[in-house]
């Protein structure tokens, strides 16, 4: 059963050829990178989380968070705040849910860690607060109403895999 649903993940996120790349980067591993942004079992957890959501969402079109080729002509710190700010979003907005996810708590409290340690860093939050994608996702999340929150909890590893990769 195990092994099946291993597959199963893995063919779910193979089947979504343009979003980010699974694993870290890992080139520019300063003192100042967040560690759960290099935890296995962070990845795995929200790989798991992903894909919980995903099999509740039947609605196959809808994307909130822009994939890698829209910012192309933008710096890795931009890419990197960008999505600090939507980071910032799922924690007072999406984290926040009802449903039941595995071991939410414990990747509540990774990302967290995750968005303290971006601010330190002088990823300001508010810095991109008005950009135009962040704008978008989030008029995007309020206008699907009360499928958007697992919508978001399905694409919680493309963040992850955002942050892992421009951070
Ligand atoms: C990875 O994160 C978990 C909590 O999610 C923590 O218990 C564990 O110690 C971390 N591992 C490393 C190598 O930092
Ligand atoms: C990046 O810049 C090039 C040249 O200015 C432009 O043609 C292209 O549309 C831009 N790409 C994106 C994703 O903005």
């Amino acid at each position: 059963m195990m092994k099946y649903i291993v597959v199963l993940a893995v063919m779910l996120l193979a089947g979504r050829s343009d979003s980010a790349p699974s694993h870290p980067r890992g080139k520019q591993k300063s003192e100042h990178r967040s560690p759960p942004l290099d935890n296995h079992s962070t990845f795995q957890r929200i790989s798991e989380i992903a894909k919980t959501a995903q099999e509740m969402d039947d609605d196959h079109e809808t994307r909130l968070i822009q994939s890698e080729k829209h910012y192309r002509n933008e710096t890795d710190l931009f890419v990197c705040c960008l999505h600090a700010n939507i980071l910032d979003f799922y924690l007072g907005n999406v984290l926040n849910t009802e449903e039941k996810f595995p071991d939410l708590a414990t990747v509540k409290t990774d990302l967290d860690r995750i968005s303290r340690d971006l601010t330190v860093k002088g990823c300001s939050i508010k810095h991109v607060n008005d950009h135009g994608h962040s704008n978008k996702f989030k008029e995007s999340f309020h206008k699907m109403g009360k499928r958007a929150q697992t919508k978001a909890m399905g694409e919680i590893d493309i963040l992850f895999d955002f942050l892992a990769k421009f951070c």
